[in-house]
């Protein structure tokens, strides 16, 4: 048994998506999130900046004596998942895109037409479809970059038909032309906006990465002896900016639950 917390990042709220799956099946685990709000996207930044950023954080949350590291970001887990576990071997790290893939392959066949969406970064790194290959080498798939996304759920834009013309300019020509039928939401904020993606696609089944990771993580936490034993009180939800959005959507996703919120930024630490 360990009580001490789970860690979770991302480069801004997106990685939050990932925590309500935790919590109802999970109730005895406290959570530290941190958000990179001030640095968010990542999706269009050069990989080593991604990594240093990725490095910062990591060491921060085993500062805070974490006994397990979830990457909820697709484009830090494309990306840096070996960096940071050669950084901190003695706390297991686990990535977003590997579970979700595995999902994917066991769940769809050689008729479906499979598409997967994310970050520039993401899609360029060819990560989804590696994996899923290699767990069944039959599928078709396809992939598109969708870099507005990202900022425009920072920014709030979600029911809005700003988003709706995003999603049409990016998915209208790609799904229809691949005849995609099955969408994997390769980005831990694409689940904020799945209900607008099915409105106006409503043939697709979506596959959200941002669930898949609840079995690796109870994986993890059996193999290793780290359930906590009892309810342990205090999630806290840190950020780099305390944009008025991820307060809101804290307040929205986690009302009721009892939590604080927190300001944690190495970019003043460092010129301060
Ligand atoms: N939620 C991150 C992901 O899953 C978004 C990355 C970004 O900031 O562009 O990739």
């Amino acid at each position: 048994m360990d009580n001490r917390p789970i860690g979770f990042f991302d480069s801004g709220l997106g990685g939050l998506t990932c925590i309500p799956h935790l919590m109802e099946t999970l109730p005895n685990e406290r959570i530290i999130y941190f958000g990179d709000t001030a640095r968010t996207p990542y999706g269009s930044k050069a990989v080593s900046t991604i990594k240093t950023f990725s490095c910062e954080i990591a060491d921060f949350l085993e500062s805070e004596n974490v006994k397990l590291i979830v990457i909820a970001c697709n484009t830090v887990s494309a990306t840096c998942l070996d960096d940071l576990r050669k950084r901190h071997p003695n706390t297991p790290i686990l990535g977003i895109i590997s579970p979700a893939s595995h999902t994917v392959a066991k769940r769809c066949n050689a008729d479906n037409r499979i598409g997967i969406i994310g970050t520039t970064v993401t899609i360029e790194s060819d990560a989804y479809r590696r994996k899923i290959l290699r767990y069944n080498p039959d599928l078709d798939i396809y992939s598109a970059a969708c870099p507005v996304f990202v900022p425009l759920i920072e920014e709030g834009i979600i029911k809005n038909e700003i988003m709706d013309l995003s999603i049409k300019y990016y998915l209208d020509q790609f799904i229809s032309y691949n005849k995609i039928d099955t969408l994997v939401l390769g980005c831990t904020h694409y689940p904020l906006i799945r209900e607008n993606i099915l409105k106006i696609y409503p043939h697709l089944d979506i596959i959200d990465p941002s669930s898949e990771v609840l079995q690796s993580i109870m994986d993890t936490l059996d193999s290793r002896g780290l359930y906590a034993d009892a309810p342990q009180e205090g999630n806290t939800f840190f950020a780099s900016d305390l944009s008025e959005n991820f307060i809101n959507m804290i307040n929205l996703i986690f009302r009721n639950t009892g939590f604080t919120v927190a300001f944690k930024n190495f970019d003043l630490e460092r010129t301060v």
